[in-house]
């Protein structure tokens, strides 16, 4: 009897990079999520479905059993912390820095000007920008964004942000300059423990292929 794997994806440059792994593995999802409205898409594998959700949703999809697999931005599993999952692989797709960026000039202006006074950082990555400060020994005042974090320095609402760069044009656009990497990023393949232990024998397959596709 074959074991089920659910496994979950978010739409954009997770899934389309993710695709060709899948495809060299043998898994062809049957419909696209550009286009289809359908959240749970099957694929050429009688028991292998993909499930489409958003990006900083995949760990927590994982972490309840809700998918037995994902695939996740280290910058996205820094910030949930990983409980009751497994990071088997590196899938080496979706690569950027995890960085702050401030006004261009003014970085070190933003950074010391406030000294005494609590640095207001513009993150959507909450918990690891408190973590990150913390260490530097800097005080910091967070103020939890969804999106667009560049836009907050311009009107003055923060001195700085947290935010994955890549080529560094969005923040280049904004004025802005990338000042200090926080981490290195790519997706990581994460597995449910439970499912782990009692899907094992689908679970290793797969990951052995995919292991096998990023070489
Ligand atoms: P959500 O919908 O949950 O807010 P999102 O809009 O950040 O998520 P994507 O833009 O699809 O989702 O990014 C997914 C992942 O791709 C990120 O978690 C990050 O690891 C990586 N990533 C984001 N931006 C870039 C980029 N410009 N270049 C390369 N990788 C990136
Ligand atoms: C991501 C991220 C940055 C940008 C960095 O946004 O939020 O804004 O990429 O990439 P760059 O350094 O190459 O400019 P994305 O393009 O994914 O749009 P999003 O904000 O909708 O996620």
């Amino acid at each position: 009897m074959l074991q089920t794997l659910t496994i979950a994806l978010s739409k954009g440059r997770i899934f389309k990079e993710t695709l060709p792994l899948l495809r060299h593995a043998g898994i062809e999802p049957v419909d696209d999520p550009d286009t289809s409205r359908k959240l749970i898409l099957s694929t050429n594998q009688p028991n292998i479905k993909l499930v489409i959700v958003r990006a900083s949703d995949v760990p927590t999809y994982v972490q309840y059993g809700g998918a037995d697999i994902g695939v996740a931005g280290k910058d996205v599993l820094l910030e949930h912390g990983g409980a009751e999952l497994y990071e088997p692989l590196d899938l080496k797709i979706a690569r950027c820095r995890l960085m702050t960026a401030a006004p261009t000039g003014l970085a070190r202006e933003a950074y010391t000007q406030r000294l005494g006074k609590r640095l207001r950082v513009a993150t959507k990555y909450v918990y690891t920008t408190r973590d990150y400060f913390a260490r530097e020994g800097v005080q910091v005042e967070i103020i939890k964004l969804y999106g667009s974090m560049e836009l907050a320095p311009l009107v003055g609402m923060a001195d700085c942000i947290v935010d994955v760069v890549d080529t560094g044009n969005t923040l280049r656009a904004n004025g802005l300059e990338p000042v200090d990497k926080i981490a290195d990023i790519s997706s990581r393949l994460i597995v449910n423990k439970a499912a782990m232990k009692m899907k094992h024998q689908a679970v290793k397959q797969l990951i052995d292929a995919l292991a096998a596709a990023v070489q």
